[in-house]
Order: C-alpha cells, then sequence, then structure tokens
C-alpha cells in the first residue's frame, strides 16, 4: 500500500471513499458538517438526532454521493469516541477502521482525513494514521492457495489536512515502522517446520543485506567455541541446528556505545522433556516473537537511518524432547561460567537468553533490551493488555514505559527486589532455572539478570501480548508484531 501524504482537495476530488471522523457528543460536530457536501449534510444531522450515529468508537456512518454530485463516491464517517480519552492510538485505529472498510468494500483508494486532537503535532498524528493504514492492511497469506478471484488490494491511503511538511515526516515514519512490524508477524506466523533457527539466519541475512548492517551468525561449532552451554544444552533435542544472529547497524559515531537489543527466537517450545499439554501446543510456534521483533526492529532502524549504533541480538533454538534432549536436573554451563540446575526443561527460554546476554555484554553497551515470550505467569499477571518490564535500571524502565504509551505497545512494571532472587538457590549448581510457582515472571528476569552484570539492562515479557485474537482494526488473528513499534519507539527517543 502506497501512502499519498498530503491529498489535496480530497472534497472535490473522485475518490472511491473519504474518511472523517466524529468524536462522541449531543450534537454533530459543526466542522464535520461544514465540510461535508450539502447532500450529506442533513442526512448526517439526522442520523445523530436518531440517535444511530453520535461518534461512539464502535459507530459509522458510510455515505452514498447521489449520482452526477462531484466529490467523493462514498463518505464513511467513523465514531471516535470520547475526545479528552483519544490519543494517538485513537488515530492508528481511525485509520484502520477506514482500511478494512475499504477492503471489505473491494475499493483500491481511500482518503483519510486526520482528525485534529489537541495533544498530539500534525506530524504525530500523520505517523499514527499512516501506521494504522500499513498494520490494516497486512495479510498472512503465503502458505494459503489464493482465493479466486483475488480480492482488491488497498493500493493507496491519502492523508488528508495537517500541514504538509509534518505530515509528510510522521507518514514516513510511520510506514516504516508499520512496515517492521508486518514483517514481525510474518516471521511470527510462520510455523516451526518453516520458521527454524537456520531461517531466522537466513532473514537476518537478508535484513542486514537491505539495511547496509553487518550481520555475524554462529552456529553449533563456534556456539562451542563460544563455551554458550545454554543454547546448545536447549537445543541437543532437536535435529535443527542453533544459531546466534547478531546484527548491527552503524548510524552513530564510530566510538559511541550501541544500545543492544536481544530477542527470544524459540522457534517451537514443547517444553523438551518437561513437555507440556498438548491443548494449544501449536501456539508455541510464537515462542520466536521477540526474536522478531528485534530482526523486525533492526529492518526498521536501519530504514529510518537512525544516527545511532544499534545491536541486534536473537539466540534462536527449538526445544524437543528425545533421547538426546536435555533432562531435569542436568548440570549446565553458561558461557558466563555461571552453572545452571535445570529443574524444567520447559524454562527454556531465559537458557538461551543468557547465553545471548552474556555474549552481547563482552561489547559493552550502554543499554540492553531484550524481549521474550518468557513466563505463562506474565499472562496471568497482565493479561493481553501489557507487557511486564523489569531490570535493573529507573530511567531505562521509564523510558520503555513512555515509548509504550507512545507507542500503542504498552508495558507496566514488576518490582525486581533481591528478595525474590533467593528462589533461585541450588543445592549443586550456582542457580536453579526455575523459581517455583510464586512470582515467576519475577524470578524468570532474575535469572536473566545473572548474565548482563553492570550494563544498565531491562527485560520485557511479552507471552501476553505478543499473538492473540486480533482484537483492534489493525491487528488479524496470530502474531501481532508486539513490541517492534515500542522499541523503535524507544529507540527514536533516544535521538531526541
Ligand atoms: N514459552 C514459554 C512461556 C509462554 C507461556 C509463552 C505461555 C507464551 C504463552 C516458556 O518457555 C515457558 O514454558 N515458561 C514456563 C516456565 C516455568 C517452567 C517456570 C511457564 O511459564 O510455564
Ligand atoms: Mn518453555
Ligand atoms: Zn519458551
Amino acid at each position: 500500500m502506497r501512502i499519498e501524504p498530503v491529498l489535496q482537495d480530497a472534497e472535490r476530488r473522485e475518490l472511491p471513499l473519504l474518511a472523517h471522523s466524529a468524536f462522541q457528543g449531543d450534537a454533530p460536530p459543526e466542522e464535520l458538517v461544514a465540510g461535508l457536501p450539502s447532500v450529506h449534510q442533513g442526512t448526517v444531522r439526522r442520523a445523530w438526532t436518531s440517535g444511530e450515529f453520535r461518534g461512539r468508537e464502535d459507530q459509522s456512518l458510510l455515505l452514498h454521493t447521489p449520482e452526477g454530485e462531484e466529490g467523493p463516491e462514498r463518505f464513511l464517517i467513523l465514531g471516535a469516541g470520547e475526545e479528552d480519552k483519544a490519543s494517538a492510538e485513537t488515530v492508528r485505529r481511525l485509520a484502520a477502521r477506514a482500511v478494512r472498510r475499504t477492503q471489505e468494500l473491494s475499493l483500491p483508494f481511500l482518503g483519510f482525513r486526520l482528525p485534529k486532537l489537541s495533544g498530539l503535532s500534525d506530524e504525530e498524528q500523520a505517523q499514527a494514521a499512516s501506521e494504522g493504514a500499513v498494520l490494516a492492511e497486512w495479510r498472512f497469506l503465503e502458505l494459503q492457495t489464493p482465493k479466486e478471484p483475488a480480492p482488491t488490494p488497498v493500493e493507496s491511503f491519502g492523508l488528508v489536512g495537517g500541514g504538509e511538511e509534518e505530515v509528510r515526516r510522521g507518514a514516513e515514519v510511520g510506514r516504516i515502522v508499520a512496515d517492521a512490524e508486518n514483517f514481525a508477524r510474518t516471521l511470527q506466523n510462520r510455523p516451526g517446520n518453516v520458521a527454524t533457527p537456520a531461517h531466522l539466519a537466513e532473514i537476518a541475512q537478508e535484513v542486514g543485506a537491505q539495511g547496509a548492517m553487518e550481520v555475524t551468525i554462529l552456529g553449533p561449532k563456534e556456539l562451542e567455541e563460544e563455551g554458550m552451554g545454554a543454547l546448545l544444552a536447549v537445543s541437543q533435542g532437536s535435529t535443527q541446528e542453533p544459531r546466534l544472529i547478531v546484527l548491527e547497524h552503524r548510524g552513530g559515531d564510530q566510538g559511541e556505545a550501541p544500545v543492544a537489543l536481544v530477542g527470544k527466537g524459540l522457534t517451537f517450545d514443547s517444553g523438551g522433556i518437561s513437555i507440556k499439554p498438548s491443548s494449544g501446543m501449536e501456539d508455541m510456534k510464537y515462542d520466536m516473537s521477540g526474536g522478531a521483533a528485534v530482526l523486525a526492529a533492526m529492518k526498521g532502524v536501519a530504514e529510518l537511518g537512525l544516527p545511532m549504533n544499534v545491536l541486534g541480538v536473537v539466540p534462536s533454538a527449538e526445544n524437543l524432547p528425545s533421547g538426546t534432549a536435555v533432562k531435569p536436573g542436568d548440570v549446565i554451563r553458561t558461557r558466563s561460567g555461571k552453572a545452571v540446575e535445570v529443574i524444567n526443561t520447559d524454562a527454556e527460554g531465559r537458557l538461551i537468553l543468557a547465553d545471548a546476554l552474556s555474549y552481547i555484554g563482552d561489547r559493552e553497551p550502554a543499554a540492553i533490551v531484550d524481549c521474550a515470550t518468557l513466563t505463562g505467569a506474565c499472562v496471568v499477571a497482565l493479561g493481553h493488555h501489557a507487557a511486564a518490564v523489569l531490570g535493573t535500571d529507573e530511567d531505562l524502565i521509564s523510558a520503555l514505559r513512555e515509548a509504550g504509551d507512545r507507542s500503542g505497545e504498552r508495558c507496566w512494571p514488576l518490582p525486581l527486589w533481591p528478595e525474590y532472587r533467593t528462589q533461585l538457590d541450588s543445592k549443586v549448581a550456582d542457580l536453579k532455572n526455575v523459581g517455583g510457582r510464586p512470582a515467576g515472571t519475577i524470578t524468570a528476569a532474575h535469572f536473566l539478570r545473572e548474565f548482563v552484570g553492570e550494563i544498565p539492562w531491562a527485560h520485557l515479557d511479552v507471552a501476553g501480548t505478543a499473538y492473540g485474537e486480533g482484537k483492534l482494526p489493525y491487528r488479524r488473528d496470530g502474531g501481532f508484531g508486539f513490541p517492534t513499534r515500542l522499541l523503535l519507539e524507544w529507540l527514536r527517543s533516544r535521538t531526541r
């Protein structure tokens, strides 16, 4: 889909559809009515007085322009909800609803008038609208026989209103961010037999080549040389070889410390010998969601040309039970030198992340942010509306929370108090890989912390937010691409 940043004279053009929005109220906004051709003005007033359309978020109104009249063939008026609760997320959803409706009507093109939101610049509004539109248009069709006849794609999305330069800038950022998130979604949705660790490594090579980034891939031999006993232990039950994927964006000064993104790339998590129940196990193809988001964020970083140095790291493996699999009770040696007693082979994410964190720590990054579908406990604690954020640096945590609020991919803090650490104490090794039922998200984060040393670090547990039922207008069932937007917004905030 093309984004046309500044669509001039939209009200007079022969567009198939022009979308407007209206905030909730007892009377139709005068600005809205005045902006419509006179043939529609009475209709909108009537819809309002009858109570059928009052600008609520679940309401919309489609008006067909009579034959012979000039201007757009259809006007779509979308309810925008309460004005004082509106944010960038409101604009994202409105744009997505406009695109979805356009898809349903098999129309190739639409215009979207930016709602004038106080508190948001034209640039921010254009970014949000462009994100909503590009995200809404995405579908995962590559494994299905194409439908006949093929549905009409929405080819172009025109932004109407706002200052030209600002809208242009915002629209471009929004397109890049949403393209990146869509890329993560596509990777997430690929099943375990397609998206193997080797596949993710190949994809990383392509992303690196496209974005002029350096790519380093470590296979079994190099992982052995690096002493990555944890990543190797997790993968030893599978015939799929593990990989450690490293992408490097050099947009900053040569001596400038990079920031590092680390993402869990577990391409299928059966639980291993501590096998999971079979019901719903298919969803464990999404256990590489963190890794997908990191690859996607790196793609976005390169396309945005961010003036900073960024490292993207994805440890990738498949967790299966077999005669060669790691067993409960086994003690493994991590790259850091710490010995881990594997109590539960289903707590594998923290193992592969441990080696990745210690590896990237050697590069002395200014900050590390990891993201992982790490614990079921996180889903219990926060459900599907926020990732958990934990870490060693309060400023970093605050910055991530703010980026989350702005991007619409929110995170919420849990404490990393030292008292919880004792749950990981082991009698035979340096630590156990599980801390029992209480506070499972916190003890998992404590485990990771053991491998980051003194570097400012934060961890996002995205188990409840990375995939699911696509209830928002810009989502579909399956992978959400979460937290690609959050990561990119956080990185961008560091350049401001
Ligand atoms: N990948 C899972 C976590 C997960 C659960 C992600 C549900 C998405 C939805 C992780 O590897 C895991 O199995 N964690 C265990 C840890 C436990 C054994 C301490 C869990 O949460 O049950
Ligand atoms: Mn697991
Ligand atoms: Zn897992």
